[in-house]
């Protein structure tokens, strides 16, 4: 029998005021006016359609993500948040992050976020050099980034996270291990550090600036981790770091398989049905046009699927594997209704690699296997 993982909600907001060179997220840059009130109305009809699924189970967390929702005034989020708690069962310490982009903030409305129940905020500053804001075609500098950071702080946010990339292109080691400090300077709770990768259809990827090699994202990445581990914060996940006490709700239970729903333009979900021995993945609309149309008759959904026990194995361990806390069999079979056995000889394998460690039932993920992460992770891919 599955057994039921905790509930998250994934709120997606699709506009941005520019689209970045680099991004392959679902974001579109605005052109006109933002349909403030359509979208929220949609964003709550969209999960209505969710609710007999969920009945009775506590949502955990909410991470409201884009896009740039912090182009969305405390007002609208403060609707909409009210409009969720009418309809789901928050529980009482409830993780509510929102990201927000440093060029997009009135900076003294987060107090107003603050008071619409929102009680993380996830600044996406990338680097606080100017140059490379410029190459990365951000809409802020480094300054605006600086304030949106005292702004968050001024409003009473402790806990913050603030998204560095690093590998940019031209940087060099100490410019990226001087982006850690500055971050640092601020004591975030958590801190995200990803590599900068060339996704497809962006336009990083028509005209691929020149990146650092990977020796030397290897050199940036072991002297900010250093950096990092030296002043306190834990590498949870790959590209996560926290303070102990902050690690992010809703970003563990992804990477622990847990079930989220996902509303608003372009989001996927999971669900988990063990009634009906299922586990769902679900994905809307993705272009806010089709989504905000889909408000007259209710068909924001674009895509459900059933997983097979293969697409089950591979999801689990895809984001498992990226966390440094021990799994055990005990746990896959739980959450995922597969039996330890069917997944064996691909442990037995990852551990005569060397990319998996074991003590007793726990396994984790050797320092080998965090260098060579896609090598362990291609171990569970569909069979056959
Ligand atoms: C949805 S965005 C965050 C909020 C807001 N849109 C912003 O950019 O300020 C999530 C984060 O993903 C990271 N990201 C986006 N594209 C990336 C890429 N190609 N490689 C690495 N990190 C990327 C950035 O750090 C970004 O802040
Ligand atoms: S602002 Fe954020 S979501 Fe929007 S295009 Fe840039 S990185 Fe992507």
């Amino acid at each position: 029998m599955l057994q039921l993982p905790p509930l998250s909600l994934y709120i997606h907001f699709p506009w941005c005021v520019a689209k970045c060179p680099y991004c392959d997220f679902n974001s579109h840059a605005l052109n006109g006016e933002l349909p403030e009130d359509r979208y929220i109305d949609a964003l709550l009809a969209d999960l209505e359609l969710e609710l007999p699924r969920v009945w009775g189970r506590p949502v955990h967390s909410i991470f409201l993500g884009g896009g740039t929702p912090s182009l969305f005034p405390a007002a609208a989020m403060d609707r909409l948040l009210s409009g969720v708690r009418a309809r789901l069962t928050l529980a009482p310490d409830a993780e509510i992050t929102m990201e927000a982009n440093p060029g997009t903030i009135e900076h003294d409305r987060f107090e107003d976020y603050r008071s619409a129940g929102i009680n993380r905020i996830s600044l996406g500053i990338q680097t606080f050099s100017d140059r490379h804001l410029k190459t990365l075609g951000r809409i802020h500098g480094g300054d605006e980034a600086r304030r949106a950071i005292a702004a968050v702080r001024a409003a009473g946010f402790d806990n913050f996270n603030l998204d560095l990339m690093w590998a940019l292109p031209d940087q060099s080691l100490d410019e990226a291990v001087n982006d850690v400090e500055q971050a640092l300077a601020y004591a975030p709770a958590h801190l995200s550090h990803y590599h900068l990768t060339i996704e497809p259809n962006t336009v990083f990827a028509a005209r691929p600036p020149t990146l650092p090699d990977e020796e030397a994202a290897w050199d940036m990445q072991e002297a900010c981790g250093q950096r990092l581990a030296e002043a306190g914060f834990d590498q949870y996940e790959v590209s996560a770091w926290a303070r102990p006490g902050a690690i992010s709700r809703h970003n563990l239970n992804y990477w622990r398989f847990g079930d989220y729903l996902g509303i608003g333009a372009g989001a996927h979900g999971k669900i988990t049905l063990p009634a009906e021995d299922r586990i769902v993945r679900t994905r809307r609309k993705s272009h806010p046009r089709p989504y905000l149309k889909a408000l007259e008759d209710a068909s924001f959904m674009a895509e459900e699927k059933t997983l097979s026990a293969e697409d089950r194995i591979f999801e689990y361990f895809l984001n498992r594997l990226r966390l440094g806390e021990p799994f055990d069999v005990g746990e896959f079979s739980a959450l995922t209704g597969i039996a330890a056995s069917q997944v064996t000889p691909r442990l037995d394998r990852a551990l005569a690699l060397g990319l998996l460690e074991r003590s007793g039932e726990r396994y984790s993920v050797s320092a080998r296997g965090n260098r060579y992460l896609n090598d362990l992770q291609v171990l569970f891919l569909p069979e056959g």
